[in-house]
């Protein structure tokens, strides 16, 4: 059984069909990268896994349980911890009080455990553990994205939603995010990661998937997918080269 699976899954904005029956699913242990180019209905699969947009028809099944029906809040004691696209720091709060929040959804698990697993939060995000009593607003945005990975991470996810975490970093900031999703992965936790830098984006991938305007238009392993050449020019960007 998939960790989580959608199966024929549209969304509607009104009259736009953002998701026109698409289907996927994610292994537990893999890393799978959705591409696509801007609009393409990226970011409203991550909203329709967590509950944060309703389908208009099909389902969405996590360790075989329909999510239909539940709210963003019980989906994220379900185990799925969403990233969004464009960080979302709270600036009056530090980065160890907002990486802290990422707990909020466990249960009987101690102030002072919270606080010593965000302290060792900055082990991985070394970066930032000079910035961990820094308030979010005078971070940078590399800084923010760590920050706001630190906080999906301290949910203790099964599975791990990430929204274009290299949008508007430098080249240097890209690699050490990617880094840290590297050691995510060697961790053990399943991501389903959206990537408009397919280079980037497949490098860490098992497997990736292809959107365009609502469809999913190819999917395989990475290298299938850099060796298609029609994938590569429409998709992946024409002159693009894995290496
Ligand atoms: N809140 C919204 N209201 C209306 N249309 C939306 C909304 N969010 C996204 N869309 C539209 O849905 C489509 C898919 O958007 P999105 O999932 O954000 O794409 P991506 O993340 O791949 O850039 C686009 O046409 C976008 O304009
Ligand atoms: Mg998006």
């Amino acid at each position: 059984m998939p960790l989580i699976e959608l199966k024929d899954l549209s969304v509607r904005y009104g009259e736009i069909e953002a998701l026109r029956g698409i289907s996927l699913s994610v292994e537990a242990g893999e890393v799978v990268t959705l591409l696509g180019a801007n609009g393409a209905g990226k970011s409203t699969t991550l909203r329709a896994i967590s509950g944060l947009t309703k389908p208009a028809s099909g389902d969405i099944l996590f360790e075989g349980r329909s999510l239909a029906g539940l709210g963003p809040e019980q989906i994220v004691r379900l185990g799925i911890a969403h990233v969004p696209e464009g960080r979302r720091v709270f600036p009056g709060l530090t980065s160890r009080e907002n990486i802290m929040l990422g707990a909020s959804n466990r249960s009987g698990v101690s102030k002072s455990d919270i606080a010593r697993e965000a302290d060792a939060m900055f082990d991985l995000f070394s970066d930032i553990r000079p910035f961990a009593d820094a308030l979010g607003w005078t971070l940078s945005g590399g800084q923010q994205q760590m920050v706001a990975v630190a906080r999906g991470l301290m949910a203790k996810p099964k599975l791990l939603l990430l929204d274009e975490p290299s949008l508007g970093l430098a080249p240097v900031i890209v690699s050490k995010v990617f880094d840290i999703i590297k050691e995510i992965r060697r961790m053990g936790t399943t991501v389903l990661l959206v990537e408009q830098n397919a280079r980037m984006g497949l490098s860490v991938a098992d497997r990736g998937y292809v959107l365009e305007t609502g469809k999913l238009v190819v999917s395989g392993n990475p290298s299938e997918l850099w060796n298609n050449e029609d994938v590569r020019a429409a998709y992946l960007g024409g002159h693009a080269r894995a290496s």
